[in-house]
């Protein structure tokens, strides 16, 4: 049986209502006060600092995203657009399997193979929950189509053309960062995107909670499963967790290859994946604001 069905009636009220006073960078600065490493910490609260542009937009998309019923074709772009700053297993898996490979190269039964192998583990640790190991096999990718089907029908949002540009530039990036760029560069923006996604989804839950409650007419029951998707992230900490388990592997793989952790590189990572969220949120709020304006002319023409 699903565990945040459980977890669900015990804590995730109250937990939602302390979430709904913090804004993104509160969730992300908390987070990082649980990592030890002290240049590692500096580097998340500095980014956050520096990326509090993009963070803006972020929160300023989820605020839109309650203020109109949006026409199929505007929540298609943002559906299809938010997915693909998500769901990452593909990339994890591919990290994973690299790391894999270094251990498989080293000499058998040496520290470096067993680091290694300790940091391919962890890392893959980020998409047990994806993969529905422990949820009768229900992928995120499949709670993320119900999660649509449920807001759009049968309105074929998942068409490659509602994605943004934006977003499908981040997509590759994240990919090319994880599969193909040097290995400590790949496990940082994993990193990232768990910190990141961790303070993301719990607006994302209040806006789209918001977003549902006045413009859908659903039952207690559909509206739990349309956000079923995002409680997944939300309750139990799932990206909490992620995060720390990547950390993990980041010190690991440095143990592995006797390296320290270069934090201007770091910091970098972190910097470019703000800047590029932010990119995609900038053109999602543009989207609903044309449509907001179009909707305010049309009923300034029908009073006269
Ligand atoms: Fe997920
Ligand atoms: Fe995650």
């Amino acid at each position: 049986m699903i565990r945040w069905r459980q977890i669900q009636n015990q804590w995730v009220q109250p937990f939602l209502i302390n979430a709904m006073d913090k804004s993104l960078s509160d969730h992300i600065n908390e987070l990082a006060d649980l990592v030890d490493d002290r240049n590692l910490r500096d580097t998340l609260k500095e980014s956050v600092v520096s990326g509090q542009n993009s963070l803006n937009k972020v929160e300023r998309c989820f605020d839109l995203l309650p203020a109109l019923p949006w026409s199929p074709e505007t929540l298609a772009m943002f559906l299809n657009s938010w997915k693909a700053t998500h769901l990452k297993m593909l990339a994890i898996y591919g990290l994973s399997c690299r790391l894999q490979r270094l251990a498989m190269k080293a000499e058998e039964n040496s520290p470096m193979r067993e680091q290694l192998m300790l940091a391919s583990a962890r890392n893959a640790e980020t998409s047990y929950e994806d993969l529905g190991l422990d949820y009768g096999g229900e992928t995120h990718a499949r709670l993320y189509n119900n999660f649509a089907e449920q807001l759009l029908g049968n309105f074929p949002w998942s068409l490659e053309k509602y994605c943004l540009q934006e977003a499908r530039e981040f997509r590759g990036w994240i990919y090319e960062n994880m599969v193909v760029s040097e290995i400590e560069i790949g496990l940082l923006t994993n990193m990232f995107s768990e910190i990141y996604n961790h303070a993301e989804y719990n607006i994302a839950l209040n806006a789209f909670g918001t977003f549902i409650d006045r413009h859908y007419h659903f039952s207690t029951a559909e509206r739990e499963t349309t956000l079923q998707y995002i409680y997944a992230h939300v309750a139990d900490e799932t990206e909490v967790d992620h995060f720390l388990v990547v950390v993990k592997a980041l010190e690991a793989y440095s143990r592995a290859t006797d390296t320290t952790i270069d934090y201007q590189q770091v910091g970098t990572v972190f910097q470019e994946y703000l800047h590029r969220i932010g990119s995609v949120m900038e053109s999602l709020i543009a989207a609903m604001e044309r449509e907001r304006n179009a909707a305010k002319n049309a009923s300034i023409a029908g009073v006269f």
